[in-house]
């Protein structure tokens, strides 16, 4: 890090002088602080992903007078409607915000004023898909400005100026985000069939496009290779496949031919770049399918790795995993942070990556080599499912201690009131609560790190080397199933076809067995689908399972008539079978169905759904949230908060309790943490150096996403994109903005 000791410039000059002088960028996209403007120009801040700022005319001594500035409403998630993530942190750039709305749309903005500029619909007179979005990649050469950005399974390339599509690129402006994945002759099954999307902006190293992607996590995944794409024209550049082909390094690490069935290994979260050394820096995803890894014997390269590529080339600099052959979804949830640390007296390039159980992992940035020891820590007593064969040891660093759970014990249960505790305690003891790394099975059981720990929203890093993380501390229940079982009904019952389809498509969210639905319905997690006639026609539960919604895939893969069996199966509309009718064998029908799937794992999950409490509440004693700034120099907590309340708790005398939070941290010179990401919906700043909030502002909705800072004509401006929506809060679809007054 190189801006060290900023120098303070006071609000007089600034207003004087940086209204003159035409903004000046650092070209690794750090910000000045000498008063001139000063851009958010890339996802994460810079390109170290480090979510921080150089300005200081926000400080601790001014933030209470923090005030709203401007406001841009999208026009969409209107009060009433259902609404859509907004979890977009946006870039800007030459005073120009550019941003996305909940509706995968593209919008610029005067980041001064709000006013907007230009918006662009990728679904223009088409059918529209809807998945959560992050954020957009600008990229220029000479006068051509560029805007990047993916929806449904399209890379589009727009002019920042104009907001139209760039004609050169691709295929007038559009390329097919399937491309270089490879195709039927190396998998046996035509990639271009299956989902991919991209929900975290990708990385710009010279004229390259860096990107990971989204799969599906069940048997229908595709590989999750990293891809680089030319600017200049919309072709693929490098692959570096993260499931390797027979003779590529780590082919061994699977099941002969597990790369023909399984995909995954993604890179969902986002990637940071060292540009001087020329090296992108990321971390991948959990194999298909996420609960069972019978049909992947081995550690699974390069799953659930922090990956160093060249980014020129895509080589391999060197990978580190952190989840060996993992059975719990224990993705990699955020990017990196490239920070300098000092070590013996040294300052050490380093790289630190936050998991979803609670590590912060330390590695020297050239070599991958651990700064804090990390011990392989044997797996006692792991009981598989039936063909699979857990890792016997899982990474263990020495330091930092974790910052969220990882295990369950009696004396965690909940003691909110008696009925909640024992609620919780029943089913604690008829589960399975085995050790962390108890793989799965069919009893079910309660356990940490599905969600993290660590989420989406990332960490936070300054040049001091203080890593600030805000964590979960969430529940979950998981339940395995013999999948032959959810195929042909339970008890030798006969199923319709509409039923086995949904139990094979649909049930590992939406459940199946009454306990599991339950749980689902009270965490809001996936809706229950029992009684949906009475909530949505036909129509529009056939149009959603075309575009998706949130964390609900699209199923155009299946056919029409599938899908007509499902909606007949919901909707029950289906008729009666006669006992003899070929068609009410279902089995037949349904790995008919699914023979265009790569695989048909024998076990799948029923559900994996948070586990609360009987009136909804995390089944756990607080903090449910929690906000850490560790110093990664010595691996010790500087301060350890609780993030977030439940007013109404508050109201009844507990200490706040802290929520679980999506949306991560922005961290300024100014002394400031800013983060929002919490059920009351507040948007708050935190003191950097003892963890007390300093300022405190009520959004019109949940900022489930991570905030900006940036400077134009001489004042700073923090904004978040406030879109509530999650957890069941109501929806909405702006921007704020805030500055002094
Ligand atoms: C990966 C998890 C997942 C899978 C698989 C999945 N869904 Fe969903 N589904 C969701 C989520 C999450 C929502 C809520 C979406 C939102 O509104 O943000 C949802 C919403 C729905 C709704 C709307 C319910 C309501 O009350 O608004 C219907 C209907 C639905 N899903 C049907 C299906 C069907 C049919 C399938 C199988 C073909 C399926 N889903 C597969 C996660 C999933």
């Amino acid at each position: 890090m190189t801006i060290r000791f900023p120098i303070i410039c006071s609000i007089l000059i600034a207003v004087t002088f940086c209204a003159l002088i035409p903004a000046i960028r650092v070209p690794d996209g750090r910000v000045p602080d000498d008063g001139k403007d000063a851009d958010w120009p890339v996802y994460g801040g810079n390109n170290a992903g480090n979510r921080y700022s150089a300005l200081t005319q926000v400080n601790k001594n001014n933030v209470r007078n923090l005030q709203p500035a401007w406001t841009y409403d999208t026009g969409e998630n209107k009060p009433g409607e259902r609404g859509m993530d907004m979890q977009c942190q946006p870039i800007v750039i030459d005073g120009v915000m550019y941003g996305t709305t909940p509706r995968l749309k593209v919008f610029a903005i005067d980041a001064a004023t709000g006013k907007e500029l230009w918006k662009f619909d990728p679904f223009e007179g088409k059918r529209p898909r809807f998945h959560p979005t992050r954020g957009v990649v600008y990229w220029s050469e000479g006068n051509d400005k560029r805007i990047l950005f993916t929806a449904g399974a399209s890379l589009f390339a727009l002019n920042a100026q104009t907001g139209k599509l760039v004609e050169s690129f691709g295929k007038n402006g559009e390329v097919d985000f399937h491309d270089g994945l490879g195709d039927a002759a190396n998998y046996g099954y035509d990639p271009y069939q299956f989902n991919i999307r991209n929900t975290t902006p990708g990385v710009i190293f010279k004229n390259l496009l860096i990107t990971g992607s989204s799969v599906s996590e069940g048997g229908d995944a595709l590989p999750g290779h990293i891809r680089a794409f030319d600017m200049r024209t919309g072709k693929v550049a490098w692959v570096f496949r993260t499931i390797p082909l027979p003779g590529e390094y780590g082919y061994e690490t699977w099941s002969k031919d597990s790369y023909r069935k399984l995909g995954g290994a993604n890179c969902w979260a986002g990637m940071v770049m060292d540009e001087k050394r020329g090296m992108v820096f990321l971390g991948t995803g959990s194999p298909s399918v996420d609960f069972y890894g019978g049909a992947r014997k081995g550690s699974n390269l390069f799953a659930n790795c922090v990956i160093a590529l060249n980014a020129e080339t895509g080589k391999r600099v060197w990978h580190f995993q952190t989840v060996h052959h993992d059975l719990w979804d224990r993705d990699i949830p955020c990017p990196p942070n490239l920070i300098t640390v000092k070590r013996n007296g040294k300052m050490v390039d380093a790289v630190a990556q936050a998991t979803k159980d609670g590590y912060v992992f330390l590695f020297d940035r050239d070599t991958g080599k651990p700064l804090f020891p990390v011990k392989e820590v044997a797996v006692p007593n792991a009981k598989p499912l039936p063909g699979d064969q857990p890792w016997p040891t899982q990474p263990v660093p020495v330091k930092p201690a974790r910052f969220a759970n990882q295990t369950l014990t009696e004396a965690d249960i909940t003691t909110r009131t008696p009925e909640a505790h024992a609620y919780v305690l029943d089913r604690f003891r008829n589960s399975n609560r085995g050790p962390k790394n108890q793989p799965p099975d069919l009893s079910g059981g309660l356990l940490y790190g599905i969600g993290g720990g660590a989420e989406w929203g990332g960490t936070a890093a300054d040049p001091e080397g203080i890593v600030y993380v805000n964590g979960n501390n969430m529940l979950w229940w998981l339940k395995m199933r013999d999948a032959g079982e959810i195929r042909s009904g339970e008890n030798g019952q006969t199923l319709s076809r509409g039923q086995v389809l949904f139990n094979t498509n649909c049930a590992v969210c939406h459940a199946t067995d009454s306990q599991t639905a339950a749980a689902s319905a009270a965490t809001q997690a996936y809706p229950v689908l029992k009684d949906v006639g009475q909530r949505m026609s036909r129509e529009q539960i056939g149009a959603l399972l075309e575009t998706g919604r949130g964390r609900m895939p699209s199923f155009q893969h299946i056919s029409k008539e599938d899908r007509a069996a499902i909606l007949d199966f919901l909707l029950k509309t289906e008729p009666k079978p006669a006992a003899n009718d070929i068609h009410a064998q279902t089995t037949t029908t349904a790995f008919k169905t699914n023979a265009s799937f790569p695989y048909q794992p024998p076990y799948v999950n029923n559900g994996n759904v948070q586990f609360r409490d009987q009136d909804n509440y995390p089944a756990i004693k607080p903090p449910w949230g929690t906000l850490n700034a560790i110093d990664m120099n010595t691996g010790e907590y500087l301060w350890k908060v609780t993030l977030g309340e439940y007013p109404e708790l508050t109201k009844q005398g507990l200490p706040p309790t802290g929520t679980e939070n999506h949306g991560g941290p922005l961290v300024t010179a100014g002394g400031l943490l800013f983060i929002a990401a919490t059920y009351d919906e507040k948007l708050r700043a935190f003191d950097t150096k003892t963890g007390k909030v300093v300022w405190e502002y009520q959004l019109p909705a949940g900022g489930f996403a991570t905030p900006i800072t940036y400077m134009v004509d001489g004042k700073q401006y923090i904004a978040i994109a406030a879109g509530g929506t999650r957890y069941g809060l109501k929806p909405g679809g702006s921007y704020i903005a805030f500055a002094l007054p």
